[in-house]
């Protein structure tokens, strides 16, 4: 049986995995806040959709790991960010995408995902790596892979032809569930 897990160039450790979806997180902030119309709000949807992914995966994946590796108290206020920036996303994909209260929301939106990330890159991810076996955080790292292979994060997946890879553009908590089942 064959398995795509992405290029060849793709390290599927866990840590490099979950590194790799903050970079696009980042980057994917940045380009909403510079866009407008249209497409400000594929960039969003982009966003969304990446966050879902992204998010659900530590949940399931990283976090029961993590709270082995790096306490109980580190994993219940990661999972508790996780849940309150999955109210605000609530709250901004009702909102105009060019107008002034998304703008403002989105900031505060944005300040409080790339701290959560930091905090997960400072405290999780060091004690994760350092708990698991490379062939784990391999095993890990697949499992998210796939997960975005099923509920995919960027237009250009949904153009793979697969039945599965289609591209959701619905609410936050409609893409969850997909990513849920993905994994
Ligand atoms: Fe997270
Ligand atoms: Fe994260």
């Amino acid at each position: 049986m064959t398995q795509v897990v992405g290029p060849a160039t793709t390290d599927p450790d866990v840590i490099a995995v979950l590194l790799g979806q903050h970079a696009r997180v980042k980057n994917l902030f940045a380009q909403v806040e510079a866009a407008t119309g249209q497409a400000r709000q594929e960039r969003f949807d982009e966003l969304r959709q990446l966050l879902a992914v992204h998010e659900i995966g530590e949940e399931i994946v990283l976090r029961p790991v993590a709270e082995k590796a790096a306490g109980e108290q580190e994993a219940d206020a990661r999972n508790a960010e996780e849940k309150e920036a999955n109210k605000v996303l609530a709250e901004l994909e009702k909102l105009d995408v060019d107008g002034a209260e998304f703008a403002a929301k989105f900031a505060e939106f944005q300040k409080a995902v790339l701290a959560h990330a930091e905090h997960e890159e400072r405290e999780e991810f060091p004690a994760v790596r350092e708990h698991c076996s490379p062939q784990e955080r391999q095993e890990m790292g697949r499992r998210l892979l796939k997960a975005e292979d099923k509920a995919p994060t960027h237009p250009h997946a949904s153009a793979a032809g697969s039945p599965t890879a289609q591209k959701v553009v619905g609410p936050f908590a409609a893409m969850v569930d997909k990513a849920r089942d993905a994994l």
